[in-house]
């Protein structure tokens, strides 16, 4: 069988070629190398043994996307390509609207036109909006986001929905991701943000190391045992299994389905904070400062559903994580080049 997979030279992208490759797909993968490095290939061959084709194609590209559907059948496709940073997408919503749904639109046109009928589209928790309480299940109202990143999401969603109503032999599973964190264990591939690290665990690796003095905490008043932020933190090697479960659950031909991918856990920040020292030996210096706007207070996920259905459970914790970050950004300073 082969798979598409738009942004697998990304993060969580990264590892789910990684995990295809080990379990004997064909893998194609198309990345315009906005958020991610050529590098990443080589290090996908170092660590499986075997190359994907690749593309370096922007799915905005319609013809250049098309061109990508003649080169091989495909059994099923995996969308990750997209922008992802929350406070960009606060200050450029047309490049994220315009990104991230023409993208979507395209590669929905392209799989109906070559006949593939599979999709996973990598969606996240944002879609709940704030939560109304925790964990989150996937009948929780998909509210409005508290960002235009988190909007494309829901607007995805709905597009997906109704393609798949209008075509019901397409089978769309939508993942709704909570954070997603930690690296392979081999150290060679992890999270590697392009300058000051928005997401939490990145940062507190670059302050492990020494590149950065100390975390900026933000808040430590909301209403949580410790009065900081409370998140569903994954470890992405489970993220990128999840994805293995959800292809299989594909050949059921289930029509549209919706899981969240998480642990089930709420850690916050400080306990985030510990772990990490407690796993790597590290000091993580910190300061509790003024809240960052647009976070929520918890926000962690029920995922009985994939438990159940995807026959699929995080076997990671955050600690575990934390090694592997740990290990990843030592071996990394200044990220992959
Ligand atoms: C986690 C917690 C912060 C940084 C976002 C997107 C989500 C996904 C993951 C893309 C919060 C606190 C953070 C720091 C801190 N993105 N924090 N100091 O905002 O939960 O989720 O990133 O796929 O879709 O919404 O993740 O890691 O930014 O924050 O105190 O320097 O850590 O306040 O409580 P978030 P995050």
């Amino acid at each position: 069988m082969r798979v598409l997979v738009t942004g697998g030279l990304g993060f969580i992208g990264s590892e789910t070629v990684i995990c295809l490759l080990n379990e004997g797909y064909e893998v194609t993968v198309v990345d315009a190398l906005f958020n991610s490095k050529i590098a990443v290939l080589e290090r996908i061959e170092t660590i499986t043994g075997k190359k994907p084709d690749f593309f370096q194609v922007d799915c905005c590209d319609y013809e250049a996307f098309k061109k990508v559907f003649e080169t091989a059948k495909f059994d099923a496709a995996i969308h990750f390509a997209g922008l992802k940073a929350v406070g960009e997408s606060v200050e450029k919503p047309i490049e994220y609207y315009e990104n991230n749904l023409v993208s979507s639109i395209n590669l929905v046109k392209l799989m109906k036109e070559y006949g593939v009928k599979n999709l996973i589209f990598s969606s996240s928790a944002t879609v709940y909006g704030t939560p109304k309480r925790v964990p989150l299940v996937e009948t929780d109202p998909v509210g409005h986001a508290t960002n235009p990143y988190g909007e494309t999401k829901i607007m995805i969603e709905r597009i997906l929905g109704d393609f798949q109503l209008a075509n019901p032999d397409f089978n769309i599973a939508l993942l709704r991701y909570f954070n997603p964190i930690g690296a392979h264990p081999s150290g060679l591939l992890g999270e590697d943000p392009n300058g000051i690290p928005n997401n939490l665990m990145p940062y507190i690796s670059q302050v492990a190391i020494g590149k950065r003095d100390y975390l900026r905490v933000w808040g430590g008043d909301y209403p949580t045992p410790d009065g900081t932020g409370v998140r569903d933190y994954i470890h992405v090697v489970d993220l990128a299994e999840g994805h293995m479960a959800t292809l299989k659950k594909l050949e059921d031909k289930p029509g549209l389905v919706v899981y969240n991918l998480g642990t089930g856990k709420g850690t916050s920040v400080l306990e985030a904070v510990s772990a990490y020292e407690k796993a790597t030996g590290a000091k993580v210096p910190y300061k509790i400062l003024e809240r960052r706007s647009g976070d929520v207070a918890e926000n962690y996920a029920n995922c009985d559903k994939a438990n159940t259905e995807l026959k699929w459970h995080a076997r990671f914790n955050v600690e575990d994580a934390c090694r592997d970050a740990y290990n990843f950004q030592k071996k990394n300073p200044d990220g992959i080049k």
